[in-house]
């Protein structure tokens, strides 16, 4: 059986009120999640249900009110190598080049001079920026900022990569470029990975399997299979298999929209 590589359990998040008018804030709620090893788990819920506090608390830098956080069997607190997060933003440093920027993380731990260069090259080559090794974050365009984070996330060879909306600030095209370079990606090198949008297209096209969240407080509504063989690129978006699991996911978040409006 697949190792399980990230488990939640009974996870939920209050925010407290903050003065006395203020009721307190019930973020999440039930949240129980797996992700196995070399499996491309996405996360798609509406704005506000609590994605990013979910993805937060995985990575150590937000605490949870209740319920666990396992990363290989172990419980985890605060942050760690283990979990290597991608966020919209792109984080970068200004005055590094991109090869230092990738080399980041390895000289932190210490990896000698001539190895992490070796890694850092694999690297960018991997995500496509070869020629680039000596450019500043300012002379590059959003996709190829986002192209140094993600190749300094893996340089670090994380046990699961976190990623919050990552290709959110791209536009249209760019951003699909970006959902194929991360699937071929995360297929050639089997990493683990748990991906958070609210977009549906980018999470069927990413995903071995969906889960569906509710609005706030943010529970998980359904879990999906994503079934489609072959290469998954843009090819994919007009698919019969790949509409139909479109059209219901929409509904499904519709519905969540429709229920907040009229605050169910
Ligand atoms: N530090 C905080 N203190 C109080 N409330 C917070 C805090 N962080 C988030 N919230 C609230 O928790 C809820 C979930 O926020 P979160 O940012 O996790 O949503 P999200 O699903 O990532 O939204 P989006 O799709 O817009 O990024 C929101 O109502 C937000 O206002
Ligand atoms: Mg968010």
């Amino acid at each position: 059986m697949d190792k399980i590589k990230l488990k939640v359990t009974n996870l939920q998040k209050v925010f407290p009120a903050n003065g006395r008018k203020e009721k307190d804030l019930d973020a999440l709620k039930d949240i129980n999640l797996e992700v196995k090893e070399s499996e491309f788990v996405v996360m798609v819920g509406p704005s506000g249900c609590g994605k990013s506090t979910l993805i937060n608390i995985i990575g150590g830098l937000a605490d949870a009110t209740e319920g666990s956080v396992e990363i290989d069997g172990r419980e985890v607190s605060g942050p760690g190598a283990d979990r290597g997060m991608v966020f919209q933003g792109y984080s970068l440093f200004p005055w590094l080049t991109v090869q230092k920027n990738i080399e980041f993380g390895l000289k932190m731990k210490k990896v000698p001079k001539a190895e992490r260069e070796k890694i850092a090259q694999e690297y960018i080559q991997l995500v496509g920026l070869s020629g680039f090794e000596n450019a500043l974050p300012k002379q590059l365009s959003g996709g190829m900022k986002q192209r140094v984070a993600i190749a300094r996330t893996l340089a670090n060879q994380p046990e699961i990569l976190l990623m919050d909306e990552p290709f959110g600030a791209l536009d249209a095209q760019t951003r699909v470029v970006m959902q194929e370079l991360l699937a071929k990606i995360s297929r050639e090198t089997k990493n683990t990975i748990l991906f958070i949008t609210h977009d549906i297209d980018e999470a069927i096209l990413l995903a071995d399997r969906i889960y569906v969240m509710s609005r706030r407080p943010g529970t998980i509504r359904e879990v999906m299979e994503v079934n489609i063989p072959g290469e998954r690129n843009h090819e994919i978006l007009v698919t019969p298999e790949f509409l139909a699991m479109k059209r219901k996911i929409m509904e499904m978040l519709w519905q969540e929209s429709q229920d907040a409006a009229l605050d169910k």
